[in-house]
């Protein structure tokens, strides 16, 4: 067995409105060992970027526990969350999340800059990031003169500026070409690896599926656990309706 490093406990979400109350999470709870890929799979709607932002301390649960280290997220105040966030958090966005008055250059020097370190070494580093994401030509561009699937470059760039000691992904391929997308899980699966970087993420996509070393599934708003190796017998039909399974895994 090895550490649990995040623990989520009996955890629930209301959104409300004036027309209605929203129940997405009702009592969801798992833990998470130091240096696991888990992927959270689930209808669109269920929940996942709802998690995904609960766990990276983005918003607040309505009741539960979120626990990083032994210690509960969800209590702490603003300074705690950005020091969370910036230091451990990597976060690559659904909706990317990019200033658009900066240059690609500049979103990936954003955290290191926050990190206080000099200019010139963030530069370099993000030029480098940039670089493997493929996107060295496109350093200067701002958001809006580059594609979707380029801006979810830069926003994985950026989310994995700081070596974070977890990475979060909100279906960080959805907007990538296969060939691309691997390139990406890839890098992400190397810093895995080199760094006991934990990494938790959603996809739509039953290939990029099976990279996990464990698959949760949202659905009622509770998080249950699946083996990997049980992967066959998971009803992808009632979870990813919309995919087929086209490549073979590796
Ligand atoms: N801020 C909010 N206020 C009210 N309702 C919200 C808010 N954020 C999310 N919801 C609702 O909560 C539900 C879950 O949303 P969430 O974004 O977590 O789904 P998801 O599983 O990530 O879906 P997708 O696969 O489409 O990205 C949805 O019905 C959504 O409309
Ligand atoms: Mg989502």
């Amino acid at each position: 067995m090895g550490e649990t490093f995040i623990s989520i406990d009996n955890l629930f979400k209301v959104f409300t409105s004036k027309a209605e109350d929203l129940a997405v999470l009702r009592g969801a709870s798992f833990q998470i060992e130091k240096g696991e890929i888990v992927c959270l799979l689930g209808t669109s709607g269920s929940g996942k970027t709802t998690t995904l932002n609960l766990l990276a301390g983005l918003d607040k649960p309505t009741s539960g526990k979120i626990s990083y280290g032994g210690e509960d997220i969800s209590k702490w105040d603003t300074t705690d969350l950005y020091d969370y966030r910036l230091k451990e958090i990597g976060f690559i966005f659904q909706d990317f999340h990019l200033m658009e008055h900066l240059t690609a250059l500049e979103n990936v020097m954003v955290p290191i800059l926050l990190m206080k370190k000099e200019e010139e070494e963030a530069k370099e580093k993000a030029l480098e990031l940039l670089n493997k994401v493929g996107l060295g030509t496109k350093a200067l561009n701002h958001p809006e003169e580059l594609s979707s699937g380029e801006k979810q470059r830069v926003c994985v760039a950026r989310a994995v500026a700081n070596s974070p000691s977890i990475l979060i992904a909100d279906e960080p391929t959805g907007t990538l070409d296969s060939k691309t997308g691997d390139v990406i899980m890839n890098l992400l699966l190397d810093l895995s690896k080199k760094n006991k970087m934990t990494m938790i993420y959603t996809t739509h996509d039953p290939y990029l599926a099976r990279i996990a070393t464990r698959l949760l599934i949202i659905q009622k708003g509770v998080v249950s656990e699946t083996e990997i190796t049980n992967i066959e017998e998971i009803d992808y039909d009632s979870i990813i309706f919309e995919y087929k399974l086209e490549r073979d895994v590796k």
